[in-house]
């Protein structure tokens, strides 16, 4: 038996609604086929945009979406991608499977999806090989609201009103694809590419987002901070507004990028071996945390893990520049771990983006011609969604015990629990056991006595169940009834290999 303890008197951290957000990139079937199919596709769309993955999107209340890349971003031209479709210009994606790439999908139709979507917009800007002029008439051309040469083009496309740009990006992994800059260099470069992110009068602040590290480059971290903190004029904080991290969980062996394992068949020691790498992102936060805190004490820079999620071998016969996966249990562990963990991080993770949103390594949604499918790990979002923008709980799981051996041992549940405006508490946990089922007693520390559940979901199954376009529903989000009402909260009964949301309301 586990206690689960809560301190409901304290709320002091809100949790950013952008920790659950996604990552697209021209790449594989992510953008087309995935989003968008174009409007003269017998795929019912609005404006070339699939209706079923929208309505999906927006029913796992998809907060913001990070566009064109990736790698491809420092080497995408935005003009390229405006105008007249029939003129826009084709190019090879070295990056990705040397497809060619027609611009069809471009600057005004990343706004529209994301209208549809109703979500922030992230844009990775070009760092690695366009030039700083490239970068500030795109900004200019997406924001300003006036007379000048990029603002007179957009209107010339279409579009009168400028949008907001939510967050830019400036440049992508510069330490490898983006450039392979060392830091110091890097960090020189970020300076003078950002100064040219402009905030124009009347429009919203843009945010801006340094690259940061790979993994657990910590010296990466501590340079580029060093570098762009500015101590004679502290009150800059470092020319940034976020500082990036990516990292991803390889299943098998973890320093070969072509032995990294099968998505769906694998033994219960691999099993547990990624949900270990999966947790990892757990010391990567506080490492990089504790460096980031020398520099921003107050925590005015968030910490953006803007790719993360786990990259295996792509299926059989498929494409292997497409990174095309299946998404089982262990992924929905996976995507309920570093879940839990970005939100009792929340005072400093400020946006996080799962790569990739779909079709493309740990997706939500994958898709087959017309047909579409949700993976596991859809319904973890879809489940935790009630957690953006509420206050963080202090939580602690006493008589927690562990899961796998060795190097890979790690606890048994993790957990996180939040109260949004309406006073409502969200409980998320995890069970990572394969075996064991665990009984679990909540304590609230006010009121528990008043507190009823008014909802609780499960996704559960074997760890290597999954869904496929033949059998869509394997794995799918399902109402849980093992609860009762104890004196001080509640207490359930959490099944092997399983993640629930439990909610409870006065
Ligand atoms: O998500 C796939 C690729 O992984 C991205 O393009 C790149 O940023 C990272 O290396």
């Amino acid at each position: 038996m586990a206690k689960l303890i809560i301190n409901n008197e304290q709320k002091d951290v809100t949790i950013a609604p952008e920790i659950y957000g996604h990552f697209s990139e021209h790449l594989g079937r992510c953008i087309y086929e995935g989003l968008y199919v174009g409007d003269h596709s017998d795929i019912p769309n609005v404006n070339g945009m699939r209706t079923d993955v929208v309505e999906a999107l927006k029913e796992m209340k998809l907060p913001v979406l990070r566009w064109p890349g990736g790698c491809f971003a420092d080497e995408y031209h935005w003009m390229d991608g405006i105008g007249p479709k029939e003129s826009r210009k084709k190019m090879i994606n070295t990056h990705w499977g040397g497809v060619v790439e027609d611009n069809s999908f471009g600057t005004h139709e990343f706004f529209e999806l994301c209208r549809q979507l109703g979500c922030k917009t992230y844009i990775n800007l070009n760092l690695g090989s366009g030039t700083v002029r490239e970068m500030s008439e795109w900004i200019e051309y997406m924001t300003f609201n006036g007379v000048s040469p990029m603002a007179e083009l957009r209107k010339k496309n279409g579009h009168e009103e400028p949008w907001t740009v939510d967050y830019a990006g400036v440049g992508n992994e510069n330490w490898g694809c983006g450039g392979n800059m060392r830091p110091q260099h890097y960090a020189d470069e970020y300076r003078r590419y950002q100064t040219y992110v402009r905030n124009y009068a009347g429009s919203q602040p843009i945010a801006k987002i340094c690259c940061g590290a790979n993994i657990n480059d910590y010296e990466w971290t501590k340079v580029v901070l060093d570098t762009c903190f500015d101590h004679t004029r502290p009150k800059e904080h470092g020319h940034m507004d976020g500082l990036s991290l990516h990292y991803y969980t390889l299943p098998e062996v973890e320093d070969d990028w072509e032995k990294k394992g099968s998505a769906t068949v694998f033994t219960e020691d691999i099993f547990y071996q990624t949900l270990r790498r999966g947790y990892f992102m757990d010391e990567l936060i506080n490492r990089h945390g504790a460096i980031m805190d020398e520099y921003d004490p107050d925590k005015k820079i968030g910490l953006i893990v803007d790719e993360w999620g786990i990259w295996s071998d792509v299926e059989p016969g498929t494409n292997p520049g497409f990174l095309y996966q299946q998404n089982t249990m262990r992924d929905a562990l996976v995507a309920g771990i570093t879940l839990n963990i970005f939100n009792k991080h929340a005072d400093r993770v400020k946006m996080a983006c799962i790569a990739q949103l779909i079709n493309v390594l740990q997706s939500v949604i994958l898709t087959d011609g017309e047909k579409m499918i949700k993976t596991p790990t859809y319904y973890i979002f879809h489940m935790y969604r009630h957690h953006q923008g509420a206050s963080l709980l202090k939580s602690d799981m006493a008589g927690n015990s562990t899961v796998g051996s060795g190097v890979n041992e790690m606890p048994k549940l993790i957990e996180s629990v939040s109260e949004d405006q309406e006073g409502i508490i969200t409980i998320t946990v995890t069970n990572n056991s394969l075996e064991a089922a665990e009984d679990v007693e909540v304590k609230l520390a006010k009121d528990g006595a008043f507190y009823q559940v008014c909802e609780a979901r499960i996704v559960t199954g074997k760890m290597d169940a999954h869904n496929t376009f033949e059998n869509p529903d394997v794995v799918t989000e399902e109402d849980f009834t093992d609860y009762r009402k104890t004196e001080s909260g509640i207490s359930f009964k959490l099944p092997a290999c399983s993640i629930i949301c439990i909610r409870l309301k006065k």
